[in-house]
């Protein structure tokens, strides 16, 4: 028999729309001969919806295309299965059941944790990190805590929240200040490069604050790397395995990589709001990003950033296939970790096949990665017994209750 995949993408996410690109992309390479493919799209107003017509990257042009042609449905645990139920109708019926979800989305709220926790909740095996390592990936203030106490090689970092610099703002700029200017201001959770600033002076500091705040309750500054040279690396498996991709370096005309270097490729598409996706010209993804692959580098540097990532992944308990991003200082020849992208664009298959391994496999990899991670899972214990219900009833009922709520004051 099949396993069927429940392939979950989009959300509310501003790379609600670079997810759509990736998942087609994957869904394409996936091995229809082990795998049942059920795509499942999030809209950007949480509705879920199924059907193979959401396989098209076009219909993404017209939401009323999906909206007609294509199922809303929830995803819940029923009698043992996991299924996908339509919501409208006089009888509910059951659309589709999946075996294992496959998140393949971006950015907050689906792929930092949120996502995860609704499938754990309802007990779906998934594909890719965990919880808690979705967290920590989406978090540059909780990621590179990690990796400080793991003795990764990082730029000095400073992080805090909005209300602590509106509260005393001279004692922010004071903490910034034991960093050497220039300075690179990010909001923590928010990537894609939106509310990035690099600042000179104080005067700058303030204003790329400002400019952060907007996005993020969390701010995080870092000491920037001049002469910098970006590479970027994937690591596959879980916290006992881990293996990596061949190496690229990233290249961009700008300070520092925007939305556009990321994911327009070259320049041709145009990202717009709303409901629009790239042409058929830039809907390559994180795939037509401008690299030179495999990166320029001596055999110990690039030991040196293997060594790193796998070190980074495993620390925070990643799954799955991810991609870790350098900076690499090329005065000094410094390694530097930035950050960790636990469900990056286009699922980072150039890498892969860089050395030799197709898409088809990564994503076979993937899958029986999360397998084994729910078996793991499942095979810890959770409950035990106890009879602390027991104790609470033994008043009877709602008297009961009172009488143990006593107790616990
Ligand atoms: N410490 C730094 N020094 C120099 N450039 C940096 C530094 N941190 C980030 N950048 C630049 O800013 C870009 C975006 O920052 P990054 O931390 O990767 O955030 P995002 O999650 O938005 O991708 C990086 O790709 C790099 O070009
Ligand atoms: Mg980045």
């Amino acid at each position: 028999m099949k396993y069927r995949v429940g392939v979950i993408f989009g959300g509310e996410s501003v790379e609600h729309e670079v997810s759509i690109i990736t998942a087609i992309q994957a869904m394409n390479k996936m091995d229809e001969e082990k795998y049942e493919i059920v795509p499942i799209y999030i809209t950007k107003n949480r509705e879920w919806y199924t059907g193979d017509m959401l396989r098209d990257i076009d219909v993404y042009q017209d939401f009323n295309l999906i909206k007609n042609y294509s199922t809303n449905v929830v995803l819940y645990y029923k009698n043992g299965s996991y299924v996908l139920q339509s919501k409208k109708g006089l009888f509910k019926k059951t659309i589709k059941e999946i075996d294992i979800a496959f998140p393949i989305v971006h950015g907050t709220n689906v792929e930092d944790g949120v996502l995860q926790g609704y499938l754990q909740t309802i007990g779906i095996p998934y594909v890719g990190s965990n919880v808690y390592a979705s967290v920590a990936g989406q978090d540059k203030a909780i990621m590179k805590d990690i990796w400080k106490s793991a003795n990764l090689p990082m730029t000095k970092y400073v992080w805090f929240y909005d209300v602590d610099y509106r509260e005393d703002s001279e004692a922010v700029i004071k903490k910034v200040n034991k960093l050497k200017y220039p300075v690179i201001v990010k909001p923590a959770t928010t990537g894609s490069s939106v509310g990035i600033s690099v600042c000179e002076n104080n005067e700058k500091l303030k204003e790329g604050i400002d400019e952060a705040i907007q996005y993020d309750s969390k701010i995080i500054v870092e000491e920037v790397v001049e002469n910098l040279k970006e590479v970027n690396i994937a690591v596959m498996g879980n916290y006992e395995h881990q293996k990596t991709s061949e190496i690229e370096e990233v290249l961009s005309g700008n300070k520092f990589l925007t939305y556009n270097d990321k994911y327009i490729g070259g320049g041709k598409g145009k990202l717009k709001g709303g409901f629009k996706i790239p042409t058929k010209a830039s809907s390559k993804g994180m795939a037509s990003a401008n690299r030179k692959l495999p990166a320029d580098l001596d055999k110990e540097m690039k030991e040196e950033i293997e060594t790193i990532a796998k070190d980074a992944f495993k620390a925070l308990g990643s799954s799955g296939n991810s991609r870790i991003d350098f900076l690499v200082d090329q005065d000094s020849q410094k390694v530097y970790i930035n950050e960790i992208n636990s469900i990056p664009g286009s699922l980072a298959f150039y890498l892969w096949e860089a050395k030799g391994e197709e898409f088809t496999k990564v994503l076979d990899d993937m899958i029986q990665i999360g397998i084994k991670d729910y078996k793991k899972r499942t095979s810890k214990t959770h409950s035990f017994e106890t009879n602390i219900l027991a104790g609470f009833a033994s008043h009877g009922g709602i008297k009961g209750m009172k009488g143990a709520k006593g107790k616990l004051r």
